[in-house]
């Protein structure tokens, strides 16, 4: 799996998902209620660790354990806790987000930036229930759609690039069929995937065709998000990044 090109070309970028601080924040503040002397947040696909950071700055008494499948990532993420002075509470484990090595009830918080469709959200959501503790949150955000009747050139697409792309409310169902309590939800700004994601990957295209030029397989990822890009810039108000935050009752 780790052969997969997009891998290697998502290393040159700041951040491998749209999203930012703020809403990483805006997120966090759904939580209501932590645990005194702070928590135990388990940051899943946490990639080059932005959100893992940012989860460190919000709340400086949880301890955060990052994890991701491609360990380049977490040498970045080692990297900033670091320089951020945040070692010892912030640690990072190599591990496949459906296959965790941790034990039943042990987070207060599981945290998920972009990567939840990977094994499928409703898989994600009923696994990492199982890991969370009895009144902890889980917060996944997604790209979804915000119709149920999208555009056809939108639809093909993701047909073939993200097959089983889901609706709010297809994913508010899995949530509530779950047993957790859906505590909020937001979408991302369109803006915002311009800043964070979209606008870095437009200013690689042109090198990284070049760097990949002998590679098929790393081509068509290329070209794929390069045709990401246009579907987003005509149907972004069909679809987008939502955040859903969730809590598992007491
Ligand atoms: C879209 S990126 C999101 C990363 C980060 N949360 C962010 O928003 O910048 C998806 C992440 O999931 C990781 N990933 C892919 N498959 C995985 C798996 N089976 N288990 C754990 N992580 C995985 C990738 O390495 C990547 O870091």
């Amino acid at each position: 799996m780790e052969n997969n090109p997009v891998f290697t070309i998502f290393e040159s970028l700041p951040r491998l998902g749209a999203g930012d601080d703020e809403h990483t924040a805006k997120a966090f503040s759904f939580i209501a209620e932590l645990p005194k002397g702070g928590g135990e947040i388990l940051d899943v696909g946490c990639g080059k660790g932005v959100q893992t950071m940012a989860l460190a700055r919000l709340c400086p008494s949880c301890r955060i354990l990052a994890t991701d499948i491609h360990q380049p990532y977490l040498d970045v993420v080692e990297e900033k806790i670091g320089a951020e002075g945040c070692s010892g509470r912030v640690t990072t484990v190599r591990a496949s987000m459906d296959d965790l090595p941790f034990e039943e009830d042990s987070f207060d918080i599981i945290w998920a930036e972009g990567c939840a469709s990977i094994i499928g959200i409703e898989n994600a959501v009923r696994y990492w229930k199982t890991l969370l503790k009895q009144g902890g949150h889980i917060m996944i955000s997604d790209i979804l759609w915000f119709t149920r009747t999208p555009s056809d050139e939108a639809r093909e697409f993701f047909a073939e690039f993200h097959p089983g792309m889901m609706t709010e409310d297809e994913v508010f169902e899995v949530i509530r069929d779950a047993g957790l309590e859906l505590v909020g939800s937001f979408r991302l700004p369109s803006r915002v995937w311009e800043e964070s994601f979209y606008g870095e990957l437009r200013k690689r295209f042109g090198a990284l065709e070049e760097e990949y030029a002998d590679d098929e397989g790393a081509l068509m990822v290329i070209n794929g998000l390069k045709r990401q890009t246009e579907i987003f810039d005509k149907y972004h108000d069909e679809f987008g990044n939502t955040y859903c935050i969730m809590r598992k009752p007491e």
